[in-house]
């Protein structure tokens, strides 16, 4: 039976044959007890995530050692379930050319629409009026050079925002949440357009570090450098550029991009040194945190169960009735 989407899988083709079309974005080959070799798949479309078995790995080998990153498949398997989640045993795998299929309709796309986000970006770039704060988010955000990828990357490659314009909806998310403070605790309107602009750029790099979508992983430069440096040595240079870029904004901006992750052992070579930097750090953990586990508990949905399984970056698992 063809499906069109993932999601449309449900426990009523327990035992029956499906076929469908999806990006395959994952392969881990494994050895069983048996010693015989099977591959762990994942498939993704943009309705969800579903786990693959393919047991005849020796007959696929050639197939499955050779796509790259994402690779666009059709799929024949048989539909199971395996602790109370929808498992698929492959029973054929073929790739499927690209010109077929539209890239876009098996990739997650940000739910709250591509015109919400370029207004609400739109928006808090009206709110920042000192003259070399707007220049420095005219030269890194609305020029052609950055724009299309700042608005389309995700945010992440796994955990929290990783679909298309998750980037933007996380960052307007991180705005958002940090005005909520700033307003609330009575910050200067400096402190809060510093805020604004450290919000845009503090994951500014991710369009350097990860490859652009469908391509899951990172870049070279990702690798090799991260997005918290490339972004804080980006902006820096920027700023440089700029005409009397006000120190203390140069210094305060900076140390927020520098130390959005809050601590040393999570990658941010120095502390929030300023109140808008700590503000910021917990935006982004909010946004970031609450993310992850509303996707998660999304994913775990078809489970009867009344805990998730333990959501690794929170350390715990989730109540999921009450909903
Ligand atoms: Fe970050
Ligand atoms: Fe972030």
């Amino acid at each position: 039976m063809e499906v069109r989407q993932l999601k449309e899988i449900n426990k009523s083709h327990i035992s029956g044959t499906i076929e469908v079309v999806a990006l395959l974005v994952e392969v881990k080959v494994k050895t069983s007890k048996t010693d015989k070799q099977y591959a762990d798949l994942i498939l993704q479309d943009t309705s969800k995530k579903i786990e693959a078995k393919c047991w005849d790995y020796e007959e696929n080998k050639q197939f499955l050692n050779n796509i790259g990153e994402a690779e666009i498949v059709k799929v024949k398997a048989i539909v199971g379930e395996y602790q109370g989640q929808i498992q698929l045993t492959v029973k054929q795998i073929s790739r499927v050319e690209s010109d077929a299929v539209k890239i876009a309709d098996l990739i997650p796309t940000s739910d709250w629409g591509l015109d919400t986000l370029k207004k609400g970006l739109q928006y808090y770039y009206e709110k920042v009026e000192t003259p070399h704060l707007k220049a420095l988010l005219d030269k890194m955000i609305f020029t052609n050079e950055y724009y299309e990828r700042f608005s389309t990357y995700p945010a992440a490659r796994q955990v929290h925002h990783n679909f298309y314009h998750g980037l933007l909806q996380h960052v307007l998310e991180v705005i958002k949440f940090a005005i909520t403070i700033a307003t609330t605790k009575k910050l200067s309107r400096r402190q809060q357009e510093r805020l604004i602009v450290m919000g845009f750029l503090h994951d500014w790099a991710k369009i350097f570090e990860y490859k652009p979508l469908p391509n899951i992983g990172f870049t070279e430069e990702g690798t090799m450098l991260g997005h918290i440096f490339l972004g804080a040595h980006m902006t820096m240079k920027v700023m440089d550029e700029i005409e009397n870029f006000d120190q203390d904004d140069k210094l305060i901006i900076l140390n927020g991009i520098l130390s959005h992750h809050g601590k040393l052992e999570y990658g941010s070579p120095v502390l929030p040194k300023t109140v808008e930097a700590q503000i910021l750090h917990h935006a982004d953990c909010t946004s970031g945190d609450i993310e992850s586990i509303l996707s998660f508990m999304e994913e775990q949905q078809e489970s009867e169960d009344t805990f998730t399984p333990k959501l690794w970056n929170m350390g715990t698992d989730f109540y999921k009735k009450g909903r």
